[in-house]
């Protein structure tokens, strides 16, 4: 069985994850990193995915797991840089190598009708793979969770700095799932007939409100709750800022999903919300 797989943002939190997961369990990895190298598998250094050397390189591969994206855009790395136009770069690569499947990390919430610039690219992204021709599986995650992953660290950061912040009530509810379920889900995608061409929530068995889940997370660490439009604020005029403003809109989206739907295609059992907790860097 063909079992080479390769993976651009390898050396992301999921990338990395997914990625060891999938050479622990057999599979011949190549991973598309812009700098340093992934710490399992093969890694190619590339800028853009654009080199053309890179389709000779990845001949005869299975799949692609597009995991480059970014969640906070700068002058220099816009959503359509990276989100749209990486993707395109990632659909060319596929094409002129023969790779047949794409996976695709889009975000929760993103829908054609919305106004938010992040869900947007994720959306034109979605949109350059559905029309590609390409066999896809596309996930929209809630928050990932597990060693290493990005909300954790924000958290251990506001923790180090004094105190946890809460924006506004708090009450806005997230599906957080397990990284390691995540690994797994994606390894079946590559092979299973039930994700072919489908669009599917990656979120795990329990919504929680922010306010819930942090308290779970943190333990004793001090709460503070800001006014939201201090956070806004903050988050406008300082790179430094804990939240990104897009951070905060998907935050009060209030995004949930189908995880029945999941757990129907996937028939897997995910790990429980008490469970996922404890495999979190901060438990
Ligand atoms: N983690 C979550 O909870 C979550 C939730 C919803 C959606 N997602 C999506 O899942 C994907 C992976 O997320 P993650 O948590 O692993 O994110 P991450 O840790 O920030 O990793 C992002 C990856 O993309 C690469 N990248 C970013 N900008 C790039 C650019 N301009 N050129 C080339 N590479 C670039 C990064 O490379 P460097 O290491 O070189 O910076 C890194 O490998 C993203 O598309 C994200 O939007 C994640």
């Amino acid at each position: 069985m063909n079992k080479k797989i390769a993976i651009s943002g390898a050396s992301g939190f999921v990338g990395r994850s997914v990625g060891r997961f999938l050479a622990e369990t057999g599979y011949q990895t190549i991973s598309l990193v812009r700098k340093n190298r992934a710490n399992f598998g093969r890694t190619i250094i590339s800028k853009d995915l654009a080199e053309k050397n890179l389709s000779r390189q990845l001949g005869g591969f299975l799949a692609f797991l597009h995991f480059i994206g970014t969640g906070r855009q700068t002058a220099e790395h816009d959503y359509e840089t990276v989100n749209v136009g990486l993707t395109r770069n990632a659909i060319s690569l596929c094409k002129r190598a023969g790779i047949r499947k794409i996976v695709y990390l889009s975000g929760l919430g993103v829908d054609k009708k919305s106004n938010l610039g992040y869900f947007i690219s994720k959306f034109k992204a979605e949109q350059e793979i559905i029309r590609s021709g390409l066999d896809y599986t596309i996930f929209r995650p809630s928050y990932i969770m597990g060693r290493g992953d990005p909300l954790s660290k924000m958290l251990s950061d506001q923790i180090a700095a004094g105190s946890v912040v809460v924006p506004g009530s708090g009450k806005y509810r997230l599906q957080p799932i397990l990284v390691h379920d995540v690994a797994q889900v994606v390894a079946k995608s590559i092979h299973g007939k039930h994700f072919s061409r489908k669009i599917i929530d990656l979120v795990g068995p329990q919504t929680v409100t922010y306010d819930r889940f942090v308290r779970d997370l943190v333990g004793k660490a001090k709460i503070r709750h800001v006014e939201f439009e201090q956070a806004y604020h903050e988050a406008l005029v300082s790179r430094d800022s804990q939240f990104g403003v897009d951070d905060l809109s998907i935050l009060v989206g209030d995004y949930v999903g189908s995880h029945r739907r999941l757990a129907n295609i996937s028939k897997m059992t995910f790990t429980g919300y008490r469970e996922m907790l404890k495999a979190c860097s901060l438990s």
